[in-house]
């Protein structure tokens, strides 16, 4: 196991009528920014309830951030949160609300053009609090300093890290996820599914406890996923998935390992150049991958296949053969393709998603840093 330190700041506060607790998280005399989505959480009556819960506070509102948010937009909201003095920021939402109000947190005082933080890797020195409500299990970004932009002028899709973003408190009610459209409990489980293996499935360093962690996890993901989609009230089921999200990426799993993310990195191109959902292109690419790096995975391919999957091949080749094929079902079963084709997209793109790769300084991926844009075109060709 590789040293490390771990701290997760976010007081995650879970179950059914949780979201009444607002009233005793939000600071009393906070000016309060509420920024959402589309507007599923008016459908659903998870406005109506943050509402309630407000009562008496100060509060303001600024919706429609769009899934993958735009930065154009964001700087709308920056632009209110100054206009109006707001010092404290409740997104309620899925990833996408929330990571776009962690860009808006980081915005407020920052000195220059928000967008060099993703594209420049520039430092903030300062935050606005944040505090979340999460409807849509998925991304980890609940309690995790990460975020993801896309700005729409340029089709590019960007992401920054700090530990000034973690939200201060994320409250996860698993009824609020009753709601969800089959797209987005497929999406949200195979995105904490492939953060799980992003994290796990590189090379034995004996770190058994976060193995083990990560081998529960995407049981779990597997077992609830399907389930999921047939029994969409079921409490336990979205229960389960939904803290099996947040305990993906909320950084427990990913200490004292190494780490890959070549999938998602090769992942967020194809979201940008052809407007497929997150999920969708992890499904495409992290098969790809596994087939790709299999030789540099092999040790962990077998583990996964014979812990996770329950395989029992003595032949390891054909067994790691056996482990990708169980994932890429797994996702189809859940309703996402898994190439390219699936999706509409041609081979003709590759070698511009390529050149984004290089354009964005993505040159050496994978825990061993090798995946050259040379090996990406490999991978793409390989999810064609
Ligand atoms: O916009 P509204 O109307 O709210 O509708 C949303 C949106 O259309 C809808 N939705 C959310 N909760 C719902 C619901 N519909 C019905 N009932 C509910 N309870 O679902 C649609 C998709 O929402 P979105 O927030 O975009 O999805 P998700 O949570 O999957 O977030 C995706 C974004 O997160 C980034 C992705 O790149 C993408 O931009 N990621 C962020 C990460 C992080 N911060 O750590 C890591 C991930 O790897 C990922 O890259
Ligand atoms: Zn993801």
């Amino acid at each position: 196991m590789q040293n490390f330190i771990f701290s997760n700041p976010t007081k995650i506060v879970f179950g059914e009528g949780q979201i009444k607790e607002l009233a005793n998280l939000v600071p009393a005399n906070a000016r309060v920014l509420v920024t959402y989505g589309g507007g599923s959480i008016k459908k659903n009556g998870v406005y109506n309830q943050v509402v309630q819960a407000l009562e008496g506070k100060t509060w303001f509102e600024f919706g429609g951030i769009e899934p993958n948010p735009h930065y154009e937009t964001l700087m709308k909201a920056v632009e209110l949160v100054k206009k109006e003095k707001i010092d404290f920021l409740l997104p309620v939402g899925g990833g996408s609300v929330i990571d776009g109000t962690k860009l808006i947190a980081a915005a407020v005082d920052f000195d220059g053009e928000p967008w060099d933080i993703m594209a420049k890797n520039q430092a903030f020195h300062s935050a606005l609090p944040i505090g979340c409500v999460l409807t849509l299990p998925a991304t980890g970004t609940e309690s995790n300093g990460n975020s993801v932009i896309t700005r729409a002028s340029t089709q590019e899709k960007l992401a920054f890290g700090s530990p000034l973003v973690y939200p201060r408190f994320a409250i996860l009610d698993p009824t609020t996820t009753y709601s969800l459209p089959p797209r987005q409990i497929a999406n949200g489980v195979v995105d904490a599914f492939v953060h799980i293996m992003e994290q796990y499935l590189t090379y034995p360093v004996d770190a058994k406890v976060q193995d083990r962690f990560a081998e529960g996890l995407l049981m779990t993901l597997i077992e609830e996923g399907p389930r999921a989609l047939k029994e969409p009230t079921n409490y336990q089921v979205r229960a389960n998935v939904m803290w099996a999200a947040t305990m993906a990426l909320n950084g427990l799993i990913g200490v004292g390992v190494p780490q890959d993310w070549a999938t998602h990195m090769i992942g967020h191109e194809l979201t940008a150049m052809h407007g497929l959902d997150h999920a969708q292109t992890l499904s495409v690419v992290l098969p790809a991958v596994m087939q790709h790096q299999r030789a540099k995975k092999h040790g962990k391919l077998v583990q996964y296949g014979r812990r996770v999957w329950g395989l029992m091949q003595s032949n390891e080749e054909e067994l790691i053969d056996a482990a990708i094929a169980a994932t890429r079902q797994f996702f189809e079963q859940m309703g996402n393709p898994t190439t390219l084709s699936g999706y509409g997209v041609g081979r003709e793109s590759i070698p511009k998603l390529v050149d984004m790769l290089v354009k964005h300084d993505l040159l050496a991926l994978g825990e061993h840093g090798v995946i050259t844009p040379e090996a990406s075109r490999e991978i793409l060709e390989l999810a064609a």
